[in-house]
Parts: structure tokens; C-alpha cells; sequence
């Protein structure tokens, strides 16, 4: 099986590793040369990931019968629409599809319009002076959020970034006033709880679950700092997460379900990854976020655990056929990011960064390359996450120690990673939040 993959990054990465182990020929589209993509692909094209008509042609030269696109921003572009117009079945959603990402207030519509469960109190405005007047008539917290998309930065939590009524109103000027997202804002009650990532493998009608993760999106070690992409995640060996039952985890793909089908409903089949993203609080887990792919780190977690056949599992869901034997390893994993120093505010990229692949792989993990490139036959850091180690064990906390173990394999003198995360420690502290909460 001929597959056009796209994107560059760590996501990408686990998604080409997991196609090749399962015998397909891969044609990759990338903005930056990512030597991990590049060692098991038949074809390498590097050019703006959004554009259609380069993406078409190569798949067309190259004979390629299906694509998997990685990222949001060539599915906001309507690259998979491009592609399927060619006759390239896509295991991706369409431009109308992908909008349960692309646009928030779409994503919260839907899911009021359907009586779906899981909904935050939110509304939407397009100018700073009816938020003004509505942020002045309510009594509780709020999340302020730019409707369109801002790769995981532009969220600002009430209570955390932001701490008066003035800070909250500077934030939403700011948003109008640079146009964050493009799109307006949104304003979202505050949820309170833990927080989990529930991805589903998707066909357009039928969803089979990936095992729960759980991403760290702050920067800083105790989850302080500015919101990120996310610097790393983790997954426990009976694929739930030690703070959620198995009863709340069903209540989240119920949820799923209910969203694919709306979808449907309203005329824009979900084919792909779908991303969950929840708060799970005491009334049960409630939407953060809905994505249109699978999550960034949380795929190198999932996918690097993946039995079955990816390449099948793609075919299947582009052509409507998913059945539900899909199979994971009873294992744990800790993922974490080695970023370039001041990343989240104002990387410092460029510099030369090293990865011994043999040794980390002796550690009992695998390193996923990501914003990285090739100049003047170096491997240097991009501004984005740099590259993803993944340990994997049978416990969380041999996981833990894995990745430890295998990041001192990569070298670089301008990068951080957040050590604490699949720790005992991080990790109690999340079981002991949700119980306080459960206590009160
Ligand atoms: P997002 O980019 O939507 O994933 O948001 C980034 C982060 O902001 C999430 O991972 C949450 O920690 C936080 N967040 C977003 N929306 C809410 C909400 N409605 N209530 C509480 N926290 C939120
Ligand atoms: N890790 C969060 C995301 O991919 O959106």
C-alpha cells in the first residue's frame, strides 16, 4: 500500500514509523527535513505543508492511493479535499469535517445543538465590547480562548494566567487587536478536575478507542508557565489513567459517539484520529477541546504501543470499514519533549542537537525527531518541540525511568525538558487532586 504521509513533526514521526513497521511505501510531505520521516519514506517532498496543488501532483507522480495528514493546518486548507478530489482515499477529515477543531464556538454549537453531554457554559463574540459587558454579568471563572486556531497557545485560564478583570478584558483586546485565530473569541466557563486525552481511531460512523493519555501542556516544571503544544504525556499499562474509573472513561466515548454522529448527521462525516480532550470533574468528564488528528505528544505514546497494523488501520478508516479489533500492548509509556530553551515565549533554535538512537533504544525507548532540520549537513533545533523520547515498560514508573535514562542520549546546548513528568510524585498528586475534589 502506497501512503502519502504530512507533516514533519514528532506526531508525524510516530505515524511513519508505525505505517513502515506495517509494510506500507511511504511518500511524505514536510516543511523541514526530518531525518527520522526521511530514513523510512520511498519519497521525500519538502514544501509548504498547506499547499494543495504540490501535495496533488507529488501523490499523482508517485501513484499513491491513500494520505494521512498529521497536522490542523493543511486540514483547515483543505488539502484532504484536494487530495480525495485526485481520487486519494484520506484517513484524515475534510475541510467541513475538520472544523470540530478549527472553529471552538462550531465544535460548542454542535455539541449544544445535539444535546450532548460533557458541554462547558460558553459564548462567542467578534468584538472586545459586548465581551466587556457580558464578563461584567457573571459570577464565576472563565477561559478565554480565540475561536480559530493558535497551535495549542492561545488559551488563557482565569484563576492561573489571568488574575483580574482587567488582565481578562487585556487578553481579549489583545486577541482582537492582533487577530489571534482570526476568528473572534470565546469565552468558557472554567472546569475544574484532571485532565485527560481520549483519542478513537474514526471511519465516519464507528469509533474505536487509543488508550487514555495524559499531556502536561504548561512549560515549566509544576505545571506552571505559559501554555505550550504540550511537553510530554503519558500512558499506564491497563490503558486507563490512575485517576479516572473505567465507568468515566465510557461516559468520554459516549461523547465521542455522539459527536461523530452529529457529524454525520449535519452532512460532514468524521473520517480519522479524533481527538478528545477533557476535564474530568466531579460531575463526570466534561469537552475541553475536540481535535481533528491525533494529539502531539500523545500520538509518539499510542502509536508507539500500536499492534495492529497501522497501514490497515488507515485504509479502513478512509474507506469507511473500521472494524473493532484493534490492539494495543499492555505496556506504559512516558513521553517527554526536548525543547529549545525559551520555548513557549521565545525559542532559541538553531543550535546543533545530536540523537545516539542505539543507545536510547538499549534504554528500553525510541526518540521520535520533530521540529528539527538539516543545514549544512547538521541536524539543528527549530523553534517547536525538538524531539520526543518515549520510554516503555511495563510499569509508569520503569516507563519513567526509561526515558530518563535514554535523554541523556540527546545533546544540545540551548534545551529544556520538564523531568517531571510520569513521576511518582506528578502522578500523586493528580490522584490526590481528584480525590480532594471527589471528598469535597
Ligand atoms: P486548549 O488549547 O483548548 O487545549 O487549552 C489549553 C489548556 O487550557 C487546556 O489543556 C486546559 O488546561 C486549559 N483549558 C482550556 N479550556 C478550559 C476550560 N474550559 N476549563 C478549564 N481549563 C481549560
Ligand atoms: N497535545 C495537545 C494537542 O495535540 O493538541
Amino acid at each position: 500500500m502506497k501512503i502519502l504521509t504530512i507533516g514533519g513533526g514528532g506526531r508525524e514521526h510516530a505515524a511513519v514509523e508505525a505505517l513502515h513497521k506495517s509494510g506500507a511505501e511511504i511518500y511524505a510531505v514536510m516543511k523541514n527535513m526530518n531525518p527520522g520521516i526521511a530514513k523510512r519514506t520511498a519519497k521525500c517532498l519538502l514544501c509548504d505543508e498547506k499547499d494543495a496543488e504540490k501535495i496533488c501532483r507529488f501523490a499523482k507522480e508517485n501513484g499513491v492511493g491513500y494520505a494521512f495528514v498529521g497536522p490542523e493546518a493543511p486540514l483547515e486548507a483543505g488539502v484532504v479535499d484536494a487530495l480525495e478530489k485526485e481520487g486519494v482515499k484520506c484517513a484524515s477529515p475534510t475541510k467541513a469535517a475538520a472544523r470540530i477543531e478549527t472553529s471552538k464556538t462550531f465544535m460548542r454549537e454542535l455539541v449544544e445543538g445535539h444535546g450532548i453531554k460533557g458541554n462547558l457554559g460558553f459564548a462567542h463574540f467578534d468584538n472586545a465590547a459586548d465581551a466587556e459587558k457580558y464578563l461584567k454579568g457573571i459570577g464565576h471563572e472563565i477561559v478565554v480562548k480565540p475561536v480559530g486556531l493558535t497551535g495549542g497557545k492561545g488559551v488563557k485560564v482565569q484563576g492561573e494566567h489571568l488574575h483580574s478583570f482587567e488582565e481578562t478584558m487585556g487578553y481579549v483586546r489583545e486577541i482582537f487587536d492582533n487577530n489571534i485565530g482570526g476568528a473572534g473569541v470565546i469565552l468558557e466557563e472554567r472546569a475544574v478536575g484532571e485532565e485527560f486525552t481520549q483519542m478513537v481511531f474514526c471511519d465516519g460512523k464507528r469509533i474505536v478507542p487509543m488508550p487514555l493519555v495524559q499531556d502536561h501542556k504548561r512549560a515549566y516544571e509544576g505545571d506552571v508557565g505559559p501554555n505550550t503544544g504540550g511537553m510530554g504525556s503519558y500512558t499506564d499499562s491497563n490503558h486507563l489513567l490512575p485517576f479516572i474509573t473505567q465507568e468515566e472513561r465510557a461516559k468520554a466515548l459516549e461523547i465521542l459517539q455522539d459527536i461523530v454522529d452529529a457529524m454525520a448527521e449535519e452532512g460532514r462525516p468524521y473520517r480519522g484520529a479524533m481527538y478528545g480532550q477533557f476535564m474530568l470533574t466531579v460531575d463526570g468528564p466534561k469537552i475541553i477541546e475536540i481535535n481533528a488528528r491525533f494529539g502531539d505528544p500523545e500520538a509518539m505514546n499510542v502509536l508507539t504501543l500500536l499492534k495492529t497494523g497501522f497501514a490497515d488501520i488507515c485504509r479502513m478508516m478512509a474507506e469507511g470499514s473500521l472494524s473493532g479489533d484493534v490492539e494495543f500492548q499492555k505496556k506504559a509509556t512516558v513521553c517527554k519533549y526536548i525543547v529549545p530553551k525559551g520555548y513557549g515565549v521565545k525559542s532559541d533554535s538553531g543550535h546543533e542537537i545530536s540523537v545516539d538512537e542505539s543507545a536510547i533504544s538499549g534504554c528500553g525507548a525510541v526518540a521520535y525527531y520533530a521540529n528539527v532540520d538539516m543545514k549544512d549537513g547538521k541536524l539543528v533545533t527549530g523553534t517547536s518541540r525538538s524531539v520526543g523520547v518515549v520510554g516503555v515498560a511495563d510499569t509508569l514508573e520503569e516507563a519513567e525511568a526509561n526515558c530518563e535514562k535514554a535523554l541523556k542520549h540527546v545533546k544540545c546546548d540551548a534545551m529544556f525538558v520538564r523531568h517531571d513528568i510520569g513521576t511518582r510524585a506528578l502522578v500523586q498528586k493528580r490522584v490526590d487532586h481528584m480525590r480532594e475534589l471527589r471528598s469535597a
